[in-house]
């Protein structure tokens, strides 16, 4: 299985209910060219946050069970939807440390088991009921923004942290954000207690994309499942790109040129002290959205939620 698992024992019974609910929807159909396609990215591994955050920001409140359930497998399926789409835009070969859908079975399987897997997702977000639907729908919506904006800056060295960092809040941060508004609407928690989960979810989910975009970087493949240097290689300059860029004019110059050797531009990353300014971003995010719960009712699941904003700074290997 790829990725750190950062979720505790005692959600593991919770968990499992989710993961049948998951295989079960998405491998529903009769059609093994269906089924095998959209339940292989499940198989494969992930680390399966999002559901989690679904069911730890429900315990805040009494959560509904049955809609709680649903919405986490709802959430996880829409996420594994995008993966399929973002392997096929950025012409990915591994994920969750398996050949990615479009290798094994071309892009149009890919691109439309992708589309049902939003479906599958849809379907139990509708079973939920509620405010679920809507949830979902706006996620996803905001997620599309995100990619189609980072379409428009590709190639971009110039492009501002502020613009970057708006893009990964949709493109990130909008399934985070969802997932701890899930958890909230399912379980009838206040309003304001609502605010301080839906904040620690775009917080945490700024800082897990920082952490990612590092990961692409620096990251150890047989840790993350995925080849690094996919975002340079595509032209998606990430906050330490960007950052080495505005520190050093004739890094922008050979990127611009079409340099995109890892080996050769990690260098610059270093010594402009940029990948050090972009992992001390990603902390102070988590310790965001640490803060922004800080005043909920204590309790297990929020030890957990501490701790998983603490897990996803830590999978990033010693910069030195
Ligand atoms: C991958 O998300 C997509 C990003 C937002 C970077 P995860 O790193 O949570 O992927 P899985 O679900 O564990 O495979
Ligand atoms: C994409 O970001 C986030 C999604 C909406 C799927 P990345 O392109 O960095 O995600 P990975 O690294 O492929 O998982
Ligand atoms: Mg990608
Ligand atoms: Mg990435």
């Amino acid at each position: 299985m790829s990725g750190h698992t950062t979720l505790p024992e005692w959600l593991a019974t919770d968990m499992e209910r989710v993961e049948n609910v998951l295989i079960s929807t998405a491998g529903a159909s009769t059609h093994p060219l269906v089924a095998e396609p959209s339940t292989h990215l499940i198989k494969a591994g992930g680390k399966r946050l999002r559901p989690a955050l679904v069911l730890l920001s429900s315990q805040a409140g009494t959560p509904d069970a049955i809609a709680t359930d649903l919405s986490a497998a709802a959430l996880e399926l829409v996420h594994l939807a995008t993966l399929y789409h973002d392997d096929v835009i950025d012409e990915t070969e591994v994920r969750r440390g398996a050949p990615t859908a479009h290798s094994k079975w071309g892009i149009e399987v890919a691109v439309l088991a992708g589309d049902y897997l939003f479906a599958c997702g849809c379907g139990l977000g509708a079973q939920a009921g509620g405010e679920v639907p809507g949830i979902l729908a706006r996620a996803i919506a905001e997620v599309c923004e995100g990619q189609i904006v980072e379409t428009g800056a590709l190639g971009d060295p110039r492009r501002s942290i502020d613009d970057f960092l708006a893009t990964i809040a949709g493109k990130t941060g909008a399934l985070f954000r969802a997932a701890c508004d899930l958890g909230a609407a399912t379980s009838g928690v206040s309003g304001e207690e609502r605010a301080a989960l839906v904040e620690y979810g775009r917080q945490l989910g700024l800082a897990f994309q920082l952490v990612d975009d590092l990961l692409d970087l620096v990251g150890d493949p047989e840790v993350t499942g995925k080849s690094p240097g996919t975002d340079l290689r595509e032209g998606v300059f990430t906050m330490a790109v960007l950052l080495a860029c505005q520190r050093d004019e004739s890094l922008c110059e050979r990127l611009i040129a079409g340099e995109h050797d890892l080996d050769e531009i990690l260098p610059t990353l270093r010594s402009t002290g940029a990948l050090d300014d972009a992992l001390e971003a990603a902390h102070s995010h988590a310790r965001a959205a640490k803060a922004a719960i800080a005043d909920l009712p204590p309790g297990r699941w929020h030890t957990a939620m501490d701790d998983i904003a603490d897990t996803v700074i830590a999978q990033i290997p010693v910069l030195a």
